[in-house]
């Protein structure tokens, strides 16, 4: 138990480069996957100096060391140079997350840092213990704290959470970090629909049939089935990564381009969705998935989910806003394909089909734009085909996201996390959803869901099945 703390809140100037980074969970799956991989490329491409701190309950410096080159080696980073100063930096606190003795001695291996940056790579339930600690030990005072999604288990949850950590932090020293913000063809969402004068006039209900987001994993769940059991679908990705794309697509044109403008607009969509019911929702689970260790024999968590939003505004009314996200499903992909309305009249006597326009946004695991029309088939009758203009697409790898975001929140820059009333917000539209009663289909391995999963379609909708590879035209040699 930490002891009783005093309810003072330690804030840092928003100009104060954090002095030191701390992670709580060195030796967990976060650190292995994530962190080190991402602490490295800071150091190969920012020149990152900052102390590294690993806090965990076992092991010693010399196999944390160990730890973060096997992470290393795992995700291909060959840079020994990075390497080598990595782990020169690293330092190392043994201890528990619930004993104030581990935190007196992060305090000592800080030494003169005043502006700590502490990642919490632990389990959600540990935050309340772990910042009240953070602050009796004095590790809390100009410091900022990065905490992972989801953030909660619910919407009561979330808001208790907050409560606690702004007993300690202020709101702009918290960063809780979704991914998905972090990436590149996420952010190009807002960067196309707002640098291009073409899009704003068709994008609302008047031109917009439907827009469908679809983020397919053809892995299972692997290693983590506890954490999973615990989670499913709705708390994994949806409440999360794919209500921020939700936000992003259907905001508003914001103020400036600044972070409290850019939230303000993704909060507006946020609070305008209608809190999901059961019959907005058909949740699959995959065959075999009660026999991954770690999950319960009778689990009725959720693999898969379909789900149709309605956003109530003066923009969106009438338009559903589906969202179909699991794990073993036949590809993985993820994509936002925004259907257009078709013609009033079918000008050419041909049965067109319904969904022959539309805007893809590919984000994973390629990234690219483009708009699909009909275009007329060589020949002398009126007939179309399908084409699809490709604007804009790149196969390379992007700047990894946990790069980015621990370099921004160690400048003090929000503008790629997520703020108190978005995550409450996102809460709002699935708490309804979340007590796992509506009914669970089952599928096989390998296919697109439950077949229940059209359930959720309205007005003659069907589900897009995103390709494991987009097929890109080669460039054009260009003229003589
Ligand atoms: C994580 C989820 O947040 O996102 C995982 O916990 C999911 O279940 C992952 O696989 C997907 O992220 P990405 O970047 O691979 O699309």
């Amino acid at each position: 138990m930490a002891p009783a703390r005093p309810r003072v809140r330690s804030v840092t100037q928003s100009g104060d480069r954090s002095d030191a980074f701390v992670f709580f969970g060195a030796t967990g799956d976060l650190a292995y996957k994530q962190i080190f991989p991402a602490l490295a490329d800071l150091i190969r491409d920012e020149g990152f100096d900052l102390p590294i701190i690993g806090v965990a309950r076992s092991g010693d410096l010399e196999s944390l060391k160990e730890r973060a080159r096997q992470s290393l080696a795992d995700h291909g980073f060959s840079d020994a140079a990075a390497t080598q100063a990595l782990t020169d930096r690293l330092r190392y606190v043994k201890g528990s997350d619930e004993d104030i003795e581990t935190f007196r001695a992060l305090r000592r291996e800080l030494g003169k840092a005043r502006h700590p940056l502490h990642y919490l790579a632990v389990p959600p339930a540990l935050f309340g213990e772990v910042v009240g600690c953070l602050q009796v030990s004095g590790c809390a005072a100009g410091a900022r704290i990065i905490v992972e999604k989801p953030f909660g288990r619910d919407l009561a949850s979330s808001v208790a959470l907050n409560e606690t950590i702004h007993e300690v932090f202020a709101e702009h020293d918290v960063f809780r970090i979704d991914h998905y913000l972090g990436k590149e063809p996420v952010q190009n969402l807002v960067y196309f629909r707002f640098a291009n004068s073409f899009l704003e006039p068709l994008w609302n209900r008047d031109q917009v049939a439907s827009v469908q987001i679809s983020m397919s994993e053809a892995i299972d769940v692997a290693d983590r089935g506890v954490f999973y059991d615990q989670t499913g679908a709705i708390r994994d990705v949806v409440q999360n990564h794919l209500l921020q794309v939700v936000s992003l697509l259907a905001m508003e044109p914001p103020s400036g381009h600044t972070s409290v403008a850019i939230r303000n607009e993704k909060n507006k969509v946020l609070e305008s969705i209608r809190p999901l019911v059961p019959a907005d929702i058909v949740r699959g689970q995959y065959q075999g998935y009660r026999d991954t260790k770690g999950v319960a024999a009778d689990s009725s968590i959720e693999t898969f989910v379909a789900l149709r939003l309605h956003i109530d505004s003066w923009r969106w009314a009438g338009v559903p806003f589906y969202i179909r996200t699991g794990k073993c499903l036949p590809v993985t992909a993820t994509e936002v394909l925004v259907e257009m309305k078709r013609p009033p009249q079918s000008l050419f006597g041909e049965a067109q089909p319904r969904d022959a326009d539309y805007f893809r946004f590919r984000l994973s695991p390629d990234m690219s734009i483009s708009l699909g029309a009909l275009a007329k088939k060589p020949g002398e009758a009126m007939a179309g085909e399908p084409v699809e203009l490709l604007a804009s697409h790149e196969s390379g790898s992007e700047r990894p996201p946990y790069q980015r975001l621990i370099g921004d929140a160690s400048r003090g820059d929000q503008s790629l996390f997520a703020g108190e009333e978005l995550v409450e917000a996102a809460w709002r539209v699935v708490d309804g959803v979340l007590d796992g009663k509506t009914p669970l289909h089952f599928y096989e391995p390998g296919t697109w869901g439950p077949p229940e999963a059209v359930d959720v379609l309205v007005h003659g909708d069907r589900w897009h099945d995103p390709v494991e590879k987009l097929r890109v035209p080669a460039t054009a040699a260009p003229h003589d």
